[in-house]
C-alpha cells in the first residue's frame, strides 16, 4: 500500500463540525483537500469556514499568511463523488448511521484508486460492519478524531475485523504526520474515549432530569472542581445533540440495551425539537454570535 505523502490529495467527505476541522488539519499538513457533501452547496461553504478560521489564524500569528495563501488554492469543493478520483485518502464524517455509511463507501470504491485508504470517524459504530460492503475492506480503517480536530491531539485508529495491518499502520502514521497523537485500538462500541464518557454524560442528564442541579450548575461542578475542560452540558453542545446521541443509542444496543448506557429523555427532547446545540444556535443553551447566551 502506498503511503499519503504532502503532495497526495486527501477528500473528506461530509463537511459539517468535523469534517471541516479534518479539512483543516489536511490543509495545514499541506495536502490538496477535496470537500464532498451530500447537501449542495455545503461543500463550498464549509471550504469559506475553513479559510476563515486559517485568516483567524493569520490575525494570531499562529500561521503564516504565505502558507494560508498557498492552503486556499489547494482546498477544493467538489460537487460529486467522482469527482474525488485522485484521492489517495478519504475521511468520512457523515451521519451517524451504518447503513448510510455503507452505501457511502461502497460508491466511493468504484471511484477510488485501488491503494486508496479509506477511513470513517465515526465515533462508535463497528468499523467491521461499516467495511462489510466493501469488495476490499482490508483498505479499510477507524480514523476518529475529536472535536475541535485542528485543537485536540488524540486520534484512534480503530481495526475492524478485515483491516489489513498495511492500512492501519497507514491511518497511524498519516495521523502523527499531521501532529496528531493516535493510538491504536480494536472494534469495540465506542471504542476507548465514547465508551468511558458515556456514564459522564448519562449521569449528568440524570442529575438534571431529577432537578437535582441546572445543566450550567453541574457543568460548573465539572469543569471547577473535577478538573474537566468542559461540563457534559456545555460539551454535548458543542459536540451536537444529535450525534452524542446517536452515540448514545449505537453502543447501547451494542451492549444489548444494558441500563447502564441507557439513553436520556431529555436530551431526546432536544434533539426532536431540532435544538442541536452550537451548530443549530441553541441545546441545552442558546448561543449568540459570542457564545452562551442563555440557559433552558
Ligand atoms: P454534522 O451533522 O455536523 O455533519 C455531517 C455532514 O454530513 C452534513 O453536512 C451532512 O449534509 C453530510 N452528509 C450526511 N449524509 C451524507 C452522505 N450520504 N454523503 C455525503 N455527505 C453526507 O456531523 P458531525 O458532528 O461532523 O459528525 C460526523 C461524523 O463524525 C459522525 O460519524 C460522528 O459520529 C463523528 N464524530 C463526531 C464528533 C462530534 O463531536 N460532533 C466527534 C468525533 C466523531
Amino acid at each position: 500500500m502506498d503511503t499519503v505523502t504532502r503532495s497526495s490529495t486527501v477528500a473528506v467527505v461530509g463537511t459539517g463540525t468535523m469534517g471541516q476541522g479534518i479539512a483543516q488539519v489536511a490543509l495545514t499538513a499541506g495536502h490538496t483537500v477535496r470537500l464532498y457533501d451530500a447537501v449542495p452547496g455545503r461543500a463550498a461553504e464549509a471550504a469559506r469556514t475553513v479559510l476563515g478560521r486559517l485568516d483567524r489564524l493569520v490575525e494570531k500569528g499562529r500561521l503564516d499568511s504565505a502558507e494560508r495563501d498557498a492552503a486556499r488554492s489547494r482546498l477544493r469543493p467538489a460537487g460529486a463523488l467522482a469527482d474525488l478520483a485522485d484521492a489517495a485518502l478519504v475521511v468520512e464524517a457523515i451521519v451517524e448511521d451504518a447503513a448510510v455509511k455503507q452505501q457511502l463507501f461502497a460508491e466511493l470504491e468504484s471511484v477510488v484508486p485501488e491503494d486508496c485508504l479509506l477511513a470513517t470517524n465515526t465515533s462508535s459504530l463497528s468499523v467491521t460492519a461499516v467495511a462489510a460492503v466493501l469488495r476490499r475492506p482490508e483498505r479499510f480503517v477507524g480514523l476518529h478524531f475529536f472535536n475541535p480536530a485542528p485543537l485536540l491531539p488524540l486520534v484512534e485508529v480503530v481495526s475492524g475485523f478485515a483491516t489489513g495491518d498495511a492500512a492501519a499502520d497507514r491511518a497511524y502514521e498519516i495521523a502523527a504526520a499531521w501532529g496528531k497523537t493516535p493510538v491504536r485500538c480494536t472494534d469495540t462500541p465506542g471504542f476507548v474515549v465514547n465508551r468511558v464518557a458515556r456514564p459522564f454524560y448519562a449521569e449528568a442528564f440524570r442529575v438534571h432530569e431529577e432537578r437535582a442541579a441546572s445543566p450550567a450548575t453541574i457543568d460548573a461542578v465539572l469543569r471547577e472542581s473535577g478538573g474537566f475542560r468542559m461540563g457534559p452540558f456545555e460539551l454535548t453542545d458543542l459536540i451536537g445533540q444529535d450525534v452524542n446521541e446517536a452515540v448514545t443509542r449505537s453502543v447501547w444496543d451494542s451492549f444489548g440495551q444494558d441500563p447502564k448506557f441507557a439513553p436520556s429523555l431529555a436530551q431526546r427532547r432536544l434533539v426532536e425539537s431540532g435544538l442541536h446545540g452550537r451548530k443549530s444556535g441553541r441545546g441545552w443553551y442558546a448561543y449568540g454570535d459570542a457564545g452562551a447566551v442563555g440557559r433552558p
